[in-house]
């Protein structure tokens, strides 16, 4: 099996999830993007959903589901989302789409949180992809040498304006034993919008594809 038919198998594996669910929280990427084409079939059988980017917001309106304002929602029942890594604890790295922000929100304001993924986002320990932080564009240089002081080698994400209208900074080279302490420190340094560490509020459920099966935990 292809990654990408890997992506496809975890995103249909979480359809189970949403029966009888008004309205889905909906993240980016490649994996949430089969998640919305089995979304476009069953659209009779929700609301709406609250986007995390206008890059999903797009594939929503394509697919003909109603995009719903998360200030006139409140809790999301379920938001299923993918990540860049994924360590035992469900603690997460996300971002690398640019999204992370938006994410975090979603997350923070859903009582499920449904992650999918395929097995190669699977780690012990999270940092080998490089951890994604959204930072006002003056503060970038700032933020990237207080990253320096805790260890990692911070490069800026160029031609990458969110959709916030902020930049990205992406750090090599950390090994976040840690990611909840580290997302904390993180969340500290003025000028930082947020991090790509999904600890303090990891994901409830994670399912991830390996060849034939979908490893649910
Ligand atoms: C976007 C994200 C994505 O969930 C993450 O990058 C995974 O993407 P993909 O499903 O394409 O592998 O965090 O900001």
């Amino acid at each position: 099996m292809t990654q990408d038919e890997l992506k496809q198998k975890a995103a249909h594996a979480a359809l189970k999830y949403i029966k009888d669910v008004p309205v889905i929280g909906v993240g980016t990427g490649s994996t949430v993007k089969h998640f919305i084409n089995y979304l476009a079939d069953m659209k009779a059988d929700f609301d709406g959903a609250v986007s995390s980017s206008e890059g999903t917001t797009a594939l929503l309106k394509q697919a003909g589901i109603p995009v719903l304002d998360l200030n006139n929602v409140g809790t999301i029942e379920v938001y299923v989302d993918g990540a860049d890594e994924i360590n035992p604890n469900k603690q997460l790295i996300k971002g690398g789409g640019a999204a992370l922000t938006r994410e975090k929100i979603i997350a923070a304001a859903s009582k499920t949180f449904v992650c999918i993924a395929d097995g190669t986002k699977r780690v012990d320990v999270l940092g080998k992809f490089p951890l994604p932080i959204e930072v006002i564009p003056m503060a970038r240089s700032y933020v990237a040498r207080e990253m320096v002081k805790l260890g990692g080698q911070p490069v800026w994400r160029e031609n990458c304006v969110t959709d916030n209208g902020n930049q990205i900074i992406d750090v090599h080279n950390l090994t976040i034993l840690e990611p909840i302490k580290m997302e904390q420190a993180i969340n500290n340094i003025t000028g930082v919008v947020a991090v790509g560490i999904f600890a303090m509020r990891p994901a409830d459920i994670c399912m991830v594809s390996v060849g034939e099966e979908i490893i649910t935990f």
